[in-house]
C-alpha cells in the first residue's frame, strides 16, 4: 500500500466512530483531509452531524465537501475529532501542528470527548521530539526574545518559513519549531515550561488529549486505546 492509502486507511476506519446526531471535530491535514471527504459521504447519505473546523483550510475542504461547518462557540462540547499527528508516543501523547494548525486543533481536542487520531506508522515514536521538532505558536512581537527563552529550555528554534516569508498561522501568528537534539524525555514538564514564556501563545505538545489511535500498517489496521 502507498503512503496516501495507508493515510485513507486509517481515516476511513475512525470515521466509522462517528454516529448519527454527534457534533464532529474535524482535524488538519494530509490524513484527515480523508476523514473529512468520508465525513461528506456520511452527510450526503442522511447522517445528521454538527462539525467544527480546526483551520481555515479544513472549513473550505469540508465546505467543498458539502459538509455545514458551526464556529467553534456555537457547540458546547464535541462528541468526537478525529485529526493527524506528527508524533504519537507510546501513551498516545502526541507532537501536532506541522500543518500549522495546533492552536485551533487544540482548542477543538480540550472541548472533545473522544480524540481519534489517524496516522500511518511513520507517525509512531518511543519519545517525543525525536522526529519532529516541537512547533511552538508565538506572537510576533518580541519573537526574538520568545525564541531566545525557548532556546533556553534545550532546543534550537527556527521560524517557519513559506515561499521565502515567514509562515503565518490562522490566528495572524509566526510558529518556531524547536527541534530537541536529545528528544523530550519529560514532556508534561517542558509543556508547562513553554507555557510559561511570555509571547508564546500555544505549544504542539498534545498531552493525554488522544484516547483512540488509529494506524494504518501494510498488514492492517491498528486501533490502539487507552
Ligand atoms: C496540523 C497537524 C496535522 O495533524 C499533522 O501535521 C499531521 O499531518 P499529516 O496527516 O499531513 O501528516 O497537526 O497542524
Amino acid at each position: 500500500m502507498s503512503a496516501e492509502e495507508l493515510k485513507r486507511a486509517a481515516a476511513e476506519r475512525a470515521v466509522e466512530f462517528i454516529e448519527d446526531g454527534m457534533t464532529v471535530g474535524l482535524g488538519t491535514g494530509s490524513t484527515a483531509y480523508y476523514a473529512i471527504k468520508a465525513v461528506g459521504r456520511l452527510v450526503d447519505s442522511g447522517y445528521k452531524l454538527r462539525c467544527v473546523a480546526t483551520s481555515l483550510q479544513t472549513e473550505a475542504i469540508a465546505r467543498e465537501s458539502g459538509i455545514e461547518v458551526s464556529g467553534m462557540d456555537e457547540v458546547e462540547r464535541i462528541d468526537l475529532t478525529i485529526d493527524g499527528a506528527d508524533e504519537v508516543d507510546p501513551s498516545l501523547n502526541l507532537i501536532k501542528g506541522l500543518g500549522g494548525a495546533l492552536l485551533r486543533e487544540k482548542i477543538v481536542a480540550a472541548a472533545t470527548e473522544t480524540q481519534v487520531i489517524v496516522v500511518d506508522p511513520s507517525k509512531m515514536v518511543e519519545m517525543l521530539g525525536t522526529r519532529a521538532p516541537l512547533p511552538v505558536e508565538v506572537l510576533s512581537f518580541g519573537s526574538d526574545h520568545t525564541a531566545r527563552a525557548l532556546r533556553s529550555l534545550g532546543c534550537e528554534p527556527a521560524l517557519r518559513s513559506r515561499d521565502g516569508s515567514p509562515f503565518i498561522t490562522d490566528g495572524g501568528n509566526l510558529i518556531l519549531d524547536c527541534r530537541f537534539p536529545e528528544g523530550i524525555e519529560h514532556p508534561y514538564h517542558l509543556e508547562s515550561r513553554v507555557n510559561n514564556i511570555p509571547g508564546t501563545v500555544e505549544n504542539g505538545l498534545f498531552l493525554g488529549m488522544a484516547s483512540k489511535v488509529v494506524v494504518a500498517r501494510p498488514e492492517g489496521i491498528e486501533l490502539i486505546e487507552k
